[in-house]
């Protein structure tokens, strides 16, 4: 059973300035996406506030790439869940694979920004992912049921309908990543509803969005999307062209 609809989004990650994300925001809220379509953007902090504002009217969502878990404190250089939902931020992506590599993001550190993110009412957008190692030593099951076990530990079944998992080999991300082969990717996305029914139950665990993410271009999103199991995909480089995020939308309608 596939929860509707398919979902397409993209983090610009540190790219686009203010002015450059307003432009690609209004270039966006004058497309209509295709009906079973829920595209997003998530654009950096300093353009957080204008590209929800520009996008708030239309059928495309805006989130927030990262949060702390306070809602306020002695934290310089952080910004707070209550900051992020006041920006108007209906996502939150959590533990980014370069933010576990690069900024010290934990499994406990993502259940608590987990938390955080519900409580203000927001989606959390939980990132997992196997590294290269850990692939190739064939220990990827295991080591994702690890991490979305700790991120939504102490999730309720009603708030687990707010959360969205996305699937990001780390050695899938990036210049030098290499995009996952669907099939592959159709059966982990099996594992993981097994292990998201185990915790949640049948109904909850089942509704839960699994996208997949780490080098989707235009040209093989649909090879992703039109499997059962993949609901969606979280797109990086690709997608930071608006025509190409327009293009990679429309291949992807159901
Ligand atoms: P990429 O990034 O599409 O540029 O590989 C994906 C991601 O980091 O989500």
């Amino acid at each position: 059973m596939r929860p509707v609809p398919v979902w397409v989004g993209t983090s610009w990650k540190m790219n686009k300035g203010p002015a450059a994300a307003i432009e690609t925001a209004r270039a966006l809220a004058a497309f209509t996406p295709p009906a079973g379509v829920q595209p997003f953007v998530i654009p950096p902090f300093t353009s957080l506030r204008d590209v929800c504002a520009i996008l708030h009217d239309t059928p495309v969502l805006t989130g927030a790439q990262n949060t702390h878990w306070e809602d306020a404190g002695a934290w310089t250089g952080e910004i707070s869940p209550a900051m992020v939902a006041e920006c108007g931020a209906e996502l939150v992506e959590i533990g980014h694979s370069e933010r576990r590599a690069h900024f010290g993001e934990t499994d406990w550190t993502v259940n608590l920004k987990v938390h955080a993110v519900l409580r203000h009412g927001m989606r959390p957008l939980v990132c997992i992912g196997d590294s290269a190692q850990e692939h190739d030593f064939g220990v990827t099951r295991e080591v994702l049921a690890r991490q979305i076990m700790i991120a939504l530990h102490g999730v309720s079944p009603r708030k687990m309908a707010q959360v969205l998992v996305a699937y990001e080999p780390v050695w899938a991300i990036g210049v030098n990543g290499r995009a996952a082969e669907a099939g592959f990717v159709a059966e982990i996305h099996a594992h993981l509803r097994a292990v998201l029914v185990r915790i949640a139950g049948e109904e909850a665990g089942g509704n839960v969005p699994l996208l997949y993410g780490g080098s989707v271009t235009r040209d093989n999103a649909r090879a992703y999307t039109r499997l059962d199991n993949i609901d969606g995909v979280f797109v990086g480089r690709a997608a930071w062209n608006v025509t190409d995020f327009v293009q990679l939308i429309r291949s992807v309608a159901p």
